[in-house]
């Protein structure tokens, strides 16, 4: 990859997050817990919904200690309108391993991705989105809106639908990451950011956005692309 091109995409991502980044709750805190609890409720529920039910889950549970020693019918309960329970279960079920097990002696997440995949429930993207959100840690991350913006800009022939797609654009997601971990941050919300407010799904709002220089599909011609396409 381009090196210029590369840095011309992290600097003009970043700034133009610090100008249009929306004011969530979860990029206040680095508390571990709170981070792991934003990413599963976020995994498969939208931002708006998340908001309300993410003050009032914490305030029931305001530690992972809390979690573990909580009937796992109560974890379940205050998920109550999220779906999914099974995030619910395995985060009662992670509570346990990190608060009780010898190899966790601090009882506290651990900061890196390889360590926190090992724990129920955790996937890739969620080991990064912990190490990089909470621990400001210089790891990847690539979730639906992530493997799109990065397949559009730098790898329209990838196929997201497959392992070799998805082994593509998590290359790239490494390949991409700023220097700190600090702007790690940053860059990982970035993102997802611009994945979920200007290069959508449905469609691709290229004039807005600050990256369409060293775009790939855009470059081709193709704003406004149709969703799971290259155009
Ligand atoms: N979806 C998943 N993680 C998110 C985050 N940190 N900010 C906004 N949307 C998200």
């Amino acid at each position: 990859m381009d090196p210029t091109v590369v840095r011309t995409f992290g600097t003009q991502l970043r700034k133009w997050f610090r100008k249009n980044g929306r004011d969530l709750p979860w990029r206040k805190t680095r508390d571990p817990y709170r981070i792991l609890v934003s990413e599963l409720m976020l995994q498969q529920t939208q931002v708006s919904r998340v908001v309300p039910k993410y003050a009032e889950f914490l305030e029931t549970f305001p530690t992972l200690h809390h979690i573990a020693r909580a009937k796992p019918m109560r974890v379940t309960e205050a998920w109550s309108g999220l779906g999914y329970y099974a995030r619910a279960r395995n985060l009662h079920a992670l509570a346990k391993v990190v608060t009780d097990s010898g190899r966790n002696v601090y009882g506290v997440l651990p900061p890196d991705a390889e360590d926190l995949r090992e724990l129920p429930g955790i996937g890739a993207y969620t080991a990064g989105a912990v190490s990089s959100f909470a621990y400001e840690r210089r790891a990847e991350l690539v979730d639906t809106n992530v493997g799109r913006v990065i397949k559009r800009v730098f790898a329209p022939h990838a196929d997201l639908k497959t392992g070799k797609g998805q082994k593509q654009v998590w290359a790239i997601a490494k390949a991409i990451l700023p220097r700190t971990g600090k702007a790690t941050w940053v860059h990982n919300q970035a993102i997802m950011e611009l994945g979920a407010l200007v290069c959508t799904a449905r469609v691709a709002h290229c004039h807005v956005c600050p990256v369409r220089k060293v775009c790939t599909t855009y470059a081709r011609g193709s704003s406004f692309a149709a969703p799971g396409t290259t155009r």
